[in-house]
């Protein structure tokens, strides 16, 4: 049990922004720089295409959905207390992204750091953030999921580089009074038995950066696809299953499964654990592919302004990642 209900204020989701870049890299021009195919892509993966930032850093990323964010909920920057930024590809080991993102917007009064989780970074961070919330002491605090996952893809790897796109998407998370919308539960775990089957093995204090790390080709993913699928098949399934039994959902009362974007048959496997249909699933993978931190706030971002999530809707959020990292959050909307 990691969040109880008697707290006095719950967190709850006052505001969304996301930035994706323009360049877009479709499956058929990966068929000209290795051995692939569109319908191998479609069929394995359900990824179309993926958009690529060329020029800037992951902080340009989460700046440009902040700033969404902030322009669209009329927000004065002074007034944010606290940014978390979810990502693996920081701009730098340090200073934090979050420190950059902080001047980027003028949030002159905030403080805030860098959460790493992989894909399930963006989880990790909410459960954060509304736990400063639900502290009282902090007001408004922004939860960003942003990678540059073509910063560390190997684009001669047709296993990796087919998968991963960059984006960013952020929440503002405020405290409320009314027990029925909010984050409302949480389990979230991490085990490091993942660390052999996708990693990024250079540039740590593990494999300092030398010419040897570089000619052995340490600074890029590394993933056993096939060992990493079983394990996010079951994990992912187990814990939105679990969360749904701990709060008493039946399949019906689930508004929304928001899953993490790495496989549409990862994403169809929990899905029918859940009970749940397919119209309840959000699913961008097909335009964006795994932005990693990113995913579950950009399905949030898209399907909010498009008018299909909407205030009482029930929604599961679940994500498995490198780590291994995994969980679920249960939240329902409150954004008209
Ligand atoms: N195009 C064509 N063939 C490809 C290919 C590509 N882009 N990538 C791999 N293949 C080949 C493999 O080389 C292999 O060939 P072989 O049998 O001759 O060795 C074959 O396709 C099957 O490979 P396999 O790894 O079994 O494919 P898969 O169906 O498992 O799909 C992934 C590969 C990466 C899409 C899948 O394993 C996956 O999604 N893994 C989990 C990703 C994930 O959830 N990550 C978690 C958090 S980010």
């Amino acid at each position: 049990m990691q969040k109880n209900n008697e707290n006095t204020v719950n967190a709850t989701i006052t505001g969304v922004g996301m930035y994706v870049p323009e360049k877009v890299l479709d499956n058929k021009y990966f068929e000209k720089i290795v051995d692939t195919n569109d319908e191998w892509i479609m069929a394995r993966t359900g990824i179309k295409e993926r958009r690529i930032l060329e020029n800037g850093a992951t902080s340009d990323l989460a700046t440009g959905a902040l700033k969404d964010l902030l322009e669209s909920t009329k927000t004065n920057p002074e007034d944010i207390d606290l940014i978390i930024v979810s990502t693996v590809t920081p701009d730098m080991f340090f200073p934090s992204t979050a420190a950059l993102v902080a001047s980027n917007v003028g949030a002159t009064n905030a403080w805030g750091f860098d959460l790493s989780a992989a894909c399930s970074g963006f989880l990790f961070g909410l459960q954060t953030g509304a736990s400063f919330i639900e502290s009282g002491r902090y007001k408004k605090v922004i939860v960003i999921g942003a990678d540059k996952m073509s910063s560390i893809v190997d684009y001669t790897d047709r296993n990796t580089c087919i998968l991963f796109g960059d984006a960013g998407a952020a929440v503002l998370l405020e405290s409320t009074d009314d027990k029925n919308i909010g984050i409302k539960d949480s389990i979230l775990h991490i085990d490091g038995i993942g660390k052999d089957y996708l990693n990024m093995k250079g540039g740590g204090s593990l494999n300092p950066t030398t010419h040897q790390t570089i000619d052995d080709n340490l600074h890029i993913i590394y993933q056993d696809g096939k060992a990493v699928f079983k394990y996010a098949v079951k994990g992912m399934a187990d814990v939105s299953v679990e969360i749904m039994e701990k709060n008493d959902l039946k399949s019906e009362d689930v508004s929304w499964l928001v899953p993490h974007q790495a496989n549409l048959r990862i994403i169809d496997a929990t899905a029918e654990r859940m009970g749940i249909n397919k119209s309840q699933v959000t699913i961008n993978i097909d335009k964006y592919g795994n932005t990693t931190a990113a995913t579950i706030p950009l399905c949030l971002v898209e399907y909010y302004r498009d008018g299909k999530i909407k205030k009482g809707d029930n929604i599961i959020l679940s994500a498995f990642g490198a780590g291994f990292t995994w969980g679920s959050i249960f939240l329902t909307w409150g954004m008209d």
